[in-house]
């Protein structure tokens, strides 16, 4: 089979306040296409971390009253502490305060300079601080007498000062050029058309640089000039793999990368800044950014400043990892927007994890364990039903690959869970306990029908609930080269005699 590389990214994450349910979101989602693509046989690069610089943070370590990077310190090892109670399974987590990253925007710069994409000016207009974004006259409005922007609903203030611009509008047609060969660089569509007129209604150059706070990177040869956040911050996706070192074996792997994971609200300056800054440095641009929506609390995006947050960690530590992952997954449309609460989330942990797939494990594992001392052995007895139930599978599975690989994991989750309810429906109809006492061999021969299914379901899950899923995959005692999706093209995945070992509870029943 033909190995491919993955490059996938979350955003790095603002250490500028407490880690939020938008935040474990996003990088569940970005995790789920990495361990896919990894289970999936290729080789995989994940990155995550933080994104230091800029007058929010700057105002936030002031707030503090530390400094700027004592108070990163502090909060990036907050964030880099939630990658691990996420489970994610990063590779890498960069920091933009660190040495490899100011090589990487030293050199980019450089080279956006060197291509004549750089000219000094003055910049008068509007800038959100919360966004790290500039705003155009007709995309502010005034509530009470404050200024605010129609695009993300964040105040905005007035800025004056000399900066240095990028020449954006030169890249106007480019970029258009560009979506048009790369229809699938943005997803999901609406997406991608959402950008695609705002780049058609004109590109003003971007100011990429400000000269009125210090916490940043200075522009080369210039200390009055901090590089603009945004800038700074996409560079880390470079920095990460040793650019400006091109031929560094990471670079030469995983460059471009192949899929930007990120939230709605950053769409512009992934889908439209970055591959503007790339293409003018000479550089390939990644091949997909697919932007998820928000989360919601009611109708409302659930942020710290709205005081709606379903606080990550506390539900972490009351249901579980796999349990919080799961429900974010299954329930939120990915490309849409998605309100949670808590009790969507009881109920769907109990409808889909505890009764449905926790449930299958549960009773073939314990009719096995009391039944048949752990061991079953195949026969050849097979049922219409048996015919059927794989039949079923199948037709469920066939796509499975290509919606994962379109970032489609709704449909994808949806076709997994039916894969277990329609298996359980099997053990209901074929009764394994009634077998024991008039066909001994059948009964085997559902229960290594009922074992290679759940093991199926396993390896599909493994990506959303890497936990319980590996602990019945070790249970089925399925070695880790095994756990992979060639399973799909129809051979199996458990031999003919299968020990199985204890397997200990799996979801509890949220009541
Ligand atoms: N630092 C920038 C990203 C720079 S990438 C070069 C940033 N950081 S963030 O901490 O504010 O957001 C991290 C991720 O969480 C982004 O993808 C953002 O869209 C996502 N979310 C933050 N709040 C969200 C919701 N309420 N719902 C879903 N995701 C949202 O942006």
């Amino acid at each position: 089979m033909k190995k491919h590389n993955f490059y996938i990214t979350t955003p790095i994450y603002y250490p500028s306040g407490q880690p939020h349910m938008g935040h474990a979101y996003s990088s569940i989602l970005a995790d789920v296409f990495a361990r896919f693509s990894r289970n999936d046989n290729n080789k995989v690069y994940f990155l995550t971390g933080t994104d230091e610089h800029g007058l929010k943070i700057q105002k936030a370590a002031e707030k503090n009253g530390l400094d700027p990077l004592i108070y990163c310190d502090k909060i990036s090892a907050v964030f880099r502490d939630l990658t691990k109670k996420l489970n994610l399974s990063n590779d890498d987590f960069i920091r933009t305060t660190e040495k490899r990253h100011l090589k990487a925007v030293n050199d980019l710069w450089k080279k956006l300079v060197n291509s004549g994409d750089i000219y000094l000016s003055k910049y008068k207009g509007w800038y959100s601080v919360s966004d790290e974004a500039y705003y155009s006259s007709d995309e502010v409005i005034e509530k009470n007498g404050n200024k605010f922007s129609t695009y993300s609903g964040s105040p905005v203030e007035w800025v004056e000062e000399e900066s240095f611009f990028f020449k954006l509008s030169a890249w106007q047609n480019k970029l258009l050029d560009f979506y048009d060969k790369n229809e699938s660089f943005i997803l999901p569509i609406s997406r991608r058309n959402e950008v695609i007129n705002f780049v058609k209604s004109g590109l003003k150059d971007l100011s990429v640089s400000r000269t009125s706070f210090t916490w940043g990177i200075k522009v080369p040869n210039n200390d009055k000039h901090i590089i603009y956040v945004w800038l700074d911050a996409l560079t880390n996706y470079l920095s990460a793999l040793n650019f400006p070192n091109t031929d560094d074996e990471l670079y030469k792997n995983f460059w471009p990368a192949s899929l930007h994971v990120i939230g709605k609200d950053i769409l512009r300056f992934h889908a439209i800044y970055w591959p503007a800054f790339l293409l003018a440095a000479g550089l390939r641009p990644p091949s997909r950014v697919f932007g998820h929506g928000w989360i919601l609390s009611g109708d409302e995006k659930m942020s710290k400043s709205k005081g709606n947050i379903l606080n990550p960690l506390e539900i972490i530590d009351k249901y579980g990892i796999d349990e919080l992952r799961y429900y974010l997954m299954k329930e939120v449309s990915h490309g849409s927007d998605g309100s949670i609460s808590l009790s969507n989330l009881k109920r769907c942990i109990n409808s889909d994890l505890a009764n449905n797939y926790g449930n299958l494990c549960q009773r073939v594992f314990s009719f096995v364990k009391n039944n048949c001392d752990n061991k079953v052995v195949k026969t050849n007895k097979i049922s219409e039903s048996d015919k059927k139930l794989t039949e079923q599978t199948n037709v469920l599975t066939k796509d499975l690959k290509k919606e994962m690989n379109n970032q489609n994991l709704n449909n994808y989750i949806k076709s997994v869970i039916n894969v277990s309810f329609l298996t359980n429906k099997y053990i209901n109809d074929e009764e394994p306990w009634k077998l024991k006492k008039n066909n001994v061999e059948k009964m085997y021969n559902v229960l290594h029908m009922s074992l290679e299914q759940i093991a199926k379901i396993s390896i599909l899950l493994n990506p959303i609930i890497p936990n319980a899923s590996s602990k019945v995959l070790s249970a089925l005692n399925i070695d880790n080269k095994m756990r992979n999706y060639t399973f799909l093209d129809g051979s199996y995945l458990i031999a003919d005699t299968v020990q199985i070992s204890e397997l200990g509870i799996l979801f509890k029943k949220i009541i």
